[in-house]
């Protein structure tokens, strides 16, 4: 997270395990950071947003992604568009449970194989 910005540095909180991402599960410090891209059908039922749960609002997520991910500054034309198309990706929604903690586990077999 944090391609085209700091994300973290204008979070301005500090930083918490959940915010060292792939890093959890590889143990590899250069997996610091990097989030999985989440599936985005249902988005508009599933807030908060991001791997810290730090936006509500899904309009503020898709101008946030597009600051930090893009280097873009979006209109207010362009964000109604996007969340529109979101929005569009609502269907039947099953929730699960949340998870209560980040995963400690060991990397799988074919992660440890990896260069
Ligand atoms: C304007 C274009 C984009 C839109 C509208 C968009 C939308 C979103 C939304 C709504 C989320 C929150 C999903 C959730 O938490 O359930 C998200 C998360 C994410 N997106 Fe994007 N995205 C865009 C561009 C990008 C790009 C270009 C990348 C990668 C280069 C990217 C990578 C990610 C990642 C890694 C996350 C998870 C971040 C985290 O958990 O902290 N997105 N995106």
């Amino acid at each position: 997270m944090g391609r085209a910005g700091d994300y973290f540095a204008a979070r301005g909180d500090a930083l918490t395990d959940a915010d060292n991402g792939r890093e959890n599960v590889t143990h590899d410090t250069r997996d610091r950071q990097w989030f999985k891209v989440p599936g985005l059908r249902n988005v508009a039922l599933t807030a908060p947003y991001f791997h810290d749960g730090s936006v509500t609002d899904l309009r503020e997520a898709v101008r946030k992604m597009a600051q930090y991910q893009l280097g873009a500054t979006l209109s207010d034309a362009d964000v109604d568009a996007l969340t529109a198309f979101l929005n569009s990706l609502t269907g039947a929604y099953r929730p699960t449970a949340a998870p209560t903690a980040v995963p400690t586990s060991a990397p799988s077999p074919a992660l440890a194989a990896q260069p």
